[in-house]
């Protein structure tokens, strides 16, 4: 199977005939909105959205979170072709994607949208929250799921995405999408087309490229069916923003965090974990900001038996040092960003060099990646940088972990906890 990636322009203006109504900002209508009827025939989002209709083959495109892997949510063929594309497991369920409440309102219980939602979806959506729903009886709204979406559960995880180009896409197919992130499992999730080709090229016919995504982290999925509600993937829509919304002020962490995991700084044995958002290399997290890693880097973390050179990567984000404040030599810089990227904003600065023993001599080849200090940019750019990493060759990446908030923080730790092979305090 041959793979494309198709650009998808962005609109030029508001004014743009075709594609100006999603012009940034444009679409946030939760309720019905309509199509303009000029988008063409040969736009990538119409060969995408007939893709969508007529093939088992699922369609990877951006949301503002992750890029997903789309396919017609009641056809149980075209669910079938996410699980063998990516190779995941079909027990665990998928979250359908809507253009708008009218397309939701086919999927709903007699019984109408659950009240504990009413607010969250007003303050939240469209955007990075999923919730959770009753998979509808049979002649609820009309809307049937195919079995294979919810592998087999009560309930159903339905977003509206903030992506314009998203929305366009499922209004243009005229069915909900179910979506993964478009990663093969256990790899990062990709917020760049490129990503998803890293993973999935030969294995789908159609990558939409929107640039990269804005978030950067998958949306927070909540279960508001039990009381009290519980967050159930910390995600781009904080618990402390959750809280605030009525019948919620009681919700409950269903996910471990730094309190749970914390405490432990030996390694983990391997296979221990469930192997999720890792790269090839080996990923050192340090939960604690403050410390630079140089403290904590022994001597078997650079130097490498049998004499190759071993490649050291640092992600740092906020406090640390360059290198961690180890020894290194002068840098090469360079941008790691889209191709025509406008406002550069899912890009960073990776520095390459050397690490010097106390001799000043080279020990280890180094990359440093500094994500910044403000914790949205490094939510956009963690998957970016742990990839970019592995596609230089590092063999054990250290990363400064931020604060475990109540906001997205709580899910760039929840990530790089499950990434790491090792959490050092
Ligand atoms: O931001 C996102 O949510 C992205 C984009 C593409 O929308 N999608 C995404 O999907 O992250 P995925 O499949 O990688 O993660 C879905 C998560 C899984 O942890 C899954 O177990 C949970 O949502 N989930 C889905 N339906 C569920 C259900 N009925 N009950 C409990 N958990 C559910
Ligand atoms: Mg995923």
């Amino acid at each position: 199977m041959k793979t494309r990636i198709l650009k998808v322009p962005l609109p030029s203006s508001e004014n743009d005939s075709e594609l100006g109504f999603w012009a940034p900002g444009k679409l946030n209508a939760l309720s019905t909105w309509t199509l303009p009827p000029t988008i063409s025939e040969s736009s990538p989002l119409q060969i995408a959205a007939h893709a969508l209709q007529a093939s088992s083959t699922p369609v990877a495109f951006p949301t503002e979170t992750v890029y997903g892997l789309g396919a017609d949510a009641t056809r149980s063929s075209a669910v079938r072709g996410i699980y063998a594309a990516k190779g995941r497991p079909s027990d665990n369920p998928l979250i359908v994607h809507v253009s708008d409440l009218d397309m939701l309102a086919r999927f709903l219980p007699r019984s109408g949208l659950p009240e504990i939602y009413e607010e969250v979806i007003r303050k939240f959506w469209p955007g990075p929250l999923t919730i959770l729903l009753p998979v509808p009886e049979a002649g609820g709204g009309g809307g049937v799921l195919a079995p294979e979406v919810t592998a087999g559960l009560s309930t159903f995880g339905v977003r509206m995405p903030a992506s314009a180009l998203a929305r366009t896409l499922i209004k243009l197919v005229g069915q909900p999408l179910a979506a993964p992130s478009a990663n093969a499992s256990t790899r990062p999730s990709p917020t760049k087309a490129v990503h998803v080709l890293e993973d999935l090229d030969g294995r789908i016919e159609l990558i939409l490229d929107g640039g990269d995504c804005q978030v950067g982290v998958e949306s927070t999925v909540v279960d508001g069916l039990c009381s009290p509600p519980v967050v159930l993937r910390p995600g781009g829509v904080g618990i402390e923003e959750l809280r605030q919304c009525k019948g919620w002020e009681g919700a409950v962490k269903g996910y471990k965090d730094h309190s749970e995991v914390g405490g432990r700084s030996a390694p983990r044995a391997p296979g221990m974990k469930y192997k999720h958002y890792s790269p090839r290399a080996r990923v050192v997290l340090f939960e604690k900001q403050q410390q630079q890693a140089g403290n904590r880097v022994e001597e078997g973390d650079v130097l490498l038996e049998g004499g190759k050179e071993k490649t050291v990567a640092f992600i740092r984000t906020g406090t640390w040092k360059v290198a961690g404040g180890l020894r290194s030599s002068k840098f090469e810089e360079k941008r790691i960003s889209e191709e025509g990227d406008q406002d550069e904003q899912g890009g960073f600065v990776m520095k390459q060099g050397s690490l010097l023993g106390l001799d000043g001599q080279e020990i280890a080849r180094l990359l440093d990646v500094d994500l910044g200090h403000d914790v949205k940019g490094v939510a956009r750019g963690l998957f970016a940088a742990l990839r970019e990493l592995d596609r230089q060759g590092a063999d054990v990446i250290f990363v400064e972990g931020v604060s475990d908030g109540d906001d997205i923080a709580a899910a760039v730790m929840n990530r790089l906890r499950k990434a790491a092979s090792e959490i050092r305090q």
